[in-house]
C-alpha cells in the first residue's frame, strides 16, 4: 500500500483536499478549499478538482487520488444525487476524474470515507463489532462497519420515520432551516438514533459533520443503549478516508 495519497472531499457547498500520510493520518499539506460550483454539475466539479490537485504538492504519477462524494457510489459509479445535480446519477465518476486528472482516481461515498477515517485514525480505531458512523450536515450520511470491514453505501440518512425521509428533519441543515434550538434538535436526533438502534443494535455510534464540534450541546441529551461519541477527525475525515481508500483499492472492488 502506498504511504501517501491525495484525498478530496466534495460536498454540497465546498470541495476540500490535501495530501495525506495514510499510515499516520497526518496531513502533509495545507488543506485547500474551493466553493462547489452552483448546481453541482459533474464537468464543473471535475474542473475544480483538477485545479486543486495541481495546487497540491508535486506528487508522483502513481500517487493514489481518492475522492469522496455525497451519493451512493458503486464501484466508482455515482448512483444517486440527494443534494447535488441529478446528472451524477449513473455516471462513471471514477472514469470522469481519471480522464480529467490524467491519473487513476477512486471515488467513494462521503460518509463511508468519514467512517474509514474514524476507523483507521479516530474514534473507532481498533474497535470490533458493529460501528455506525453518522455525519450530520446538509444531509445525513451513514457508514456501517462490522469488525473493521465497511459495508458500503448504507443510506440510513433516508430512513423513513412517520412517513418522512428523516434526513429532512434531523440533518444539521434542518436545524438551521427551522431555527431549532439544541434541545428541539436533540429530540429529533433521539427519534432518529433510537430507530437506528432498534434496527441495528450497534456497539458504537459516531457523530461527525461540522456540527460535531458542538457535541457538548446535544450528545449528552441523547439516551441510547450504545455508546455515542463525537468524531475525532471532523473537517478532515472525508479527505483522510478517501485518501486511505484510494490506496487500499480493494475496499469496495
Ligand atoms: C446522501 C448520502 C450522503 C449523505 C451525506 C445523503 O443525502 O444520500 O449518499 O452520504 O447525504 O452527504
Amino acid at each position: 500500500m502506498a504511504s501517501k495519497a491525495i484525498g478530496i472531499d466534495i460536498g454540497g457547498t465546498g470541495i476540500k483536499g490535501a495530501l495525506v500520510n495514510i499510515r499516520t493520518g497526518e496531513l502533509l499539506s495545507d488543506r485547500v478549499r474551493y466553493e462547489t460550483p452552483a448546481g453541482g454539475r459533474p464537468e464543473e466539479i471535475a474542473q475544480v478538482v483538477k485545479r486543486m490537485v495541481n495546487e497540491l504538492p508535486k506528487i508522483g504519477s502513481r500517487t493514489p487520488v481518492g475522492i469522496c462524494f455525497p451519493a451512493v457510489v458503486q464501484h466508482g459509479v455515482t448512483m444517486s444525487a440527494a443534494n447535488v445535480s441529478k446528472e451524477w446519477i449513473g455516471l462513471d465518476a471514477d472514469a470522469l476524474f481519471t480522464r480529467e486528472l490524467g491519473r487513476k482516481v477512486h471515488v467513494i461515498n462521503d460518509a463511508d470515507a468519514a467512517g474509514v477515517a474514524e476507523l483507521k485514525f479516530g474514534a473507532a480505531k481498533n474497535r470490533k463489532g458493529l460501528v455506525l458512523m453518522t455525519t450530520l450536515g446538509t444531509g445525513i450520511g451513514t457508514a456501517l462497519f462490522i469488525n473493521g470491514h465497511l459495508v458500503p453505501n448504507a443510506e440510513l440518512g433516508h430512513l423513513e420515520i412517520g412517513g418522512v425521509d428523516y434526513e429532512s428533519k434531523a440533518s444539521f441543515a434542518a436545524k438551521e432551516r427551522e431555527n431549532l434550538d439544541w434541545s428541539a434538535w436533540a429530540e429529533r436526533l433521539q427519534t432518529y438514533y433510537s430507530r437506528l438502534e432498534a434496527l441495528l443494535s450497534p456497539d458504537l455510534i459516531i457523530v461527525g459533520g461540522g456540527v460535531s464540534k458542538n457535541h457538548a450541546e446535544f450528545l449528552p441529551k441523547l439516551r441510547l443503549k450504545a455508546q455515542i461519541v463525537p468524531a475525532q477527525k471532523r473537517n478532515s475525515a472525508g479527505i483522510l478516508g478517501a485518501a486511505w481508500a484510494a490506496a487500499d483499492r480493494h475496499i469496495d472492488d
